[in-house]
């Protein structure tokens, strides 16, 4: 039988589970819950408390999964009364589920659905909260999940630079997922090189890093269900007006070159570990060439919102 890891994060106490939820003991996955009933509160805090956050379903029932996940995330977000950590906890699981799915098994389709959905869950709760964006930042990611959560920091600033730049609904919801998918492309080979300033890679190392656009990508090109824009988009994440990106191009659209310098500014809050407006600064002194002056300004106005 297969298996489907799943966070505690993306599910409710107290609700009932349209699917079994297992554990993963001695080699074996065990029963936990059981489809129909719910997982009780106390039982619930406490496997936070004690830091239990992984669970697995079985493969032929995620489509009920999808569904109690998008339900939930819907009440979850519309809800006033329910505080802003716990959406942001809620959108950072589905992210986290939606890519370690997809990551695993790029050609199913429901894995694109569970990121389209945890796209749509990001945008929302970027643009309905100005607090939100840091919030969201300011979640701590797990080892080895540094690719995720740049992902969906990502996905959230490009949300909301698109917003401001009176972007489309259409546009920014392929943004958002074009956003979350622009690294699927890095595989063991080019994992080593992530953490790695693009300046100080020799050229050896740029070729390899730069496949993760292109052959890392190549696989969603022939799925019909992955909409075009967003693949093309995702695959333009690396370049910049100079034309020394992967593609060579020095032309880009509104979209490209916000996906493209958000995707650098937030390699960049990684890698040097300065302040985000410090490397606001740094982009205005260097970057310009690489990034229209206009785009550099809207991205220190959303900074500036979610940070100051
Ligand atoms: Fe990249
Ligand atoms: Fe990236």
């Amino acid at each position: 039988m297969n298996y489907t890891p799943v966070r505690i994060s993306t599910l409710r106490p107290d609700k009932p589970l349209n699917f079994g939820i297992y554990i993963y003991f001695k080699d074996q996955h065990l029963l936990y819950v059981k489809s129909g009933d719910a997982i009780e509160r106390e039982k619930f805090n406490q496997l936070k408390k004690q830091k239990i956050t992984k669970f697995f379903i079985q493969r032929d029932e995620e489509l009920n999964y999808q569904q109690y996940l998008d339900q939930i995330l819907s009440d979850t977000i519309a809800d006033e009364g329910i505080d802003l950590d716990t959406k942001v906890d809620l959108v950072q699981g589905t992210t986290f589920v939606a890519l370690d799915r997809m990551e695993k098994d790029p050609k199913s389709q429901i894995s694109y659905q569970m990121t389209k959905t945890a796209a749509k869950s990001v945008a929302r709760v970027v643009m309905g909260k100005q607090d939100a964006l840091f919030a969201l930042y300011e979640k701590e990611s797990e080892i080895g999940e540094e690719i995720v959560k740049h992902s969906m920091n990502v996905c959230a600033i490009c949300v909301k630079m698109a917003e401001m730049l009176k972007c489309s609904g259409k546009e920014i919801e392929t943004i958002s997922i074009a956003a979350l998918i622009h690294d699927l492309g890095i595989k063991e080979e080019q994992k080593p090189l992530f953490n790695k300033n693009q300046d100080d890679m020799n050229s050896e190392q740029k070729i390899t890093y730069n496949k993760h656009t292109k052959e890392g990508l190549n696989e969603f090109v022939y799925l019909d269900w992955i909409s075009k824009e967003v693949v093309e988009l995702a695959q333009l994440h690396e370049e910049n007006l100079t034309g020394m990106g992967p593609y060579k191009k020095t032309k880009l659209s509104k979209l490209e070159e916000i996906l493209s310098l958000v995707n650098a500014y937030d390699k960049q809050v990684m890698i040097s570990g300065l302040k985000p407006l410090d490397v606001i600064k740094e982009f205005k002194l260097n970057g310009i060439g690489k990034y229209d002056l206009k785009m550099i300004q809207a991205l220190e106005r959303v900074i500036k919102i979610g940070f100051v």
